[in-house]
């Protein structure tokens, strides 16, 4: 099955971005799956290629539970290249309580998570039975970390060793990182953890590289909002200071989010064809589009730093694609359509029900008309404060819309349903231009 631009579900449920790679002249993006039903189950990782980071091709479950420690799921992880091969790092999760009416759930809590990792020869190929390892099992030792919610391994290569983060929660539940350093990838030693208050209780996919010569973390904290569940979890980013030697870590109080839509996350990053930091996250969706499938992830964005500000800005391939310039509405059929526009204060759009103004020094949004029956969700959004006018990249696809401000300030993506291609009106109607894909 081939899928152009926005990456979705196969069918039935996605969500993490795992194991992005750029392996042997190919992009690599596996994912968090469930192959039985769009909601959320007993982890999979469904794997997508690429060759430009815009035409994908889905081929099917590379990871499914089958041993002891991973009987209840393969979540989240990253992999690497070595030696010409690919190695994979997930956590293998066991249930030590099975809900009874819902065997792809545990009852309150009750698992456990070991870190495992599994070896291709070709990154096509993965042998479930022959060639999954447990590097690390659960971690009893409490002033360590967790037991249960200690997972998403992200590996990366140092100066003198591999290097692994780990996302965990502290005693008194705060959010915490676990550093481990190898010289073989098979064997894994504890190094340093850093843990704070006020970032949420546990810390999901953390994500940590070098861009611009800083040292820059993504992590996704649980509960750092507190509106009581509905979207607490949000994925930030932030400038630290990492020392390789000791894996001693500086986090700040100060954050960014990733994207200011709030239904983005867990990020996942890698270097591309180019040597540039690129990634791609989940769009969290309320509802299955069609009753069939659940999940999708944004565009990959390259991350910069630019006067300790960090950038996510749309990957070249997917800009370039959008070339054809049209001039109205009645042309546009294709999934997916590109805006360009500059905004003042008091300027507004509306593409096809989704609102964009600039007000109050903000890009605010507002998908009211365009996600009816979720109101019990956020459909307000606002950029922290900008000056002087704004310029707007804006992609429009069915079910998401991305509005890119100031090339890559800051982003807002949202998920929609039932976005109209009929109408663009705006304050500045002259100076919209519209492309769609060649
Ligand atoms: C984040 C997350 C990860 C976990 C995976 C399970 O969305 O909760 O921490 O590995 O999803 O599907």
């Amino acid at each position: 099955m081939t899928q152009k631009l926005h990456l979705k579900a196969p069918g039935n449920w996605i969500n993490d971005p795992n194991g992005f790679i750029y392996y042997k002249g190919q992009y690599h993006l596996f994912y968090q799956y469930f192959p039985f039903e769009p909601r959320w189950g007993k982890m999979h990782w469904g794997h997508a290629v690429s060759d430009d980071l815009v035409t994908w091709e889905h081929k099917g479950v590379a990871l499914f539970p089958s041993k002891y420690p991973d009987q209840d799921g393969c979540f989240s992880g990253s992999s690497i290249e070595h030696d010409g091969k690919m190695f994979l790092f997930y956590t293998g999760v066991h249930y030590t309580e099975i809900d009874p009416d819902n065997i792809h759930a545990c009852v309150q809590d009750r698992f456990e998570s070991s870190q495992m990792m599994i070896t291709s020869d070709d990154g096509m190929k993965f042998d479930n039975l022959n060639d999954k390892k447990v590097i690390m099992y659960p971690i009893m030792d409490k002033k360590l970390g967790d037991a249960t919610h200690t997972r998403d391994p992200k590996v990366w290569r140092g100066k003198d060793a591999w290097y692994m983060v780990l996302g965990t929660t502290s005693e008194e539940r705060n959010g915490k990182l676990l550093f481990f350093k190898s010289h073989n990838l098979y064997d894994w030693t504890y190094a340093n953890q850093v843990s704070r208050e006020g970032y949420g209780w546990m810390w999901e996919c953390p994500d940590y590289f070098k861009v611009n010569d800083r040292d820059v973390l993504i992590f996704s904290p649980m509960g750092i909002m507190k509106d009581e569940g509905i979207e607490e979890n949000q994925a930030v980013c932030t400038l630290v200071d990492f020392d390789e030697e000791t894996c001693h870590m500086e986090i700040p109080d100060t954050y960014q989010f990733i994207d200011y839509g709030f239904d983005l996350y867990a990020p996942q990053s890698t270097v591309d064809e180019e040597g540039r930091r690129v990634m791609i996250a989940w769009l969290r969706m309320p509802q299955a589009v069609d009753g069939k499938w659940n999940g999708m992830f944004c565009f990959p964005r390259i991350v910069e730093v630019e006067d300790g500000h960090i950038y996510f800005r749309i990957h070249p391939n997917v800009k370039n694609k959008f070339t054809k310039k049209i001039s109205s509405m009645q042309d546009i059929e294709e999934e997916c359509y590109y805006l360009s526009m500059d905004m003042e204060e008091g300027d507004w759009l509306n593409v096809g029900g989704y609102q964009i103004t600039y007000a109050d020094h903000k890009i605010q949004t507002d998908r009211s008309e365009v996600f009816a029956g979720f109101e019990d969700r956020c459909s307000q959004f606002a950029s922290p404060e900008i000056n002087g006018s704004a310029h707007l990249d804006i992609y429009v696809g069915k079910n998401i819309v991305e509005v890119y401000i100031n090339d890559g300030e800051y982003v807002i993506s949202n998920v929609v349903y039932g976005i109209r291609n009929d109408i663009i009106a705006s304050s500045r109607q002259d100076d919209v231009n519209i492309y769609v894909a060649e």
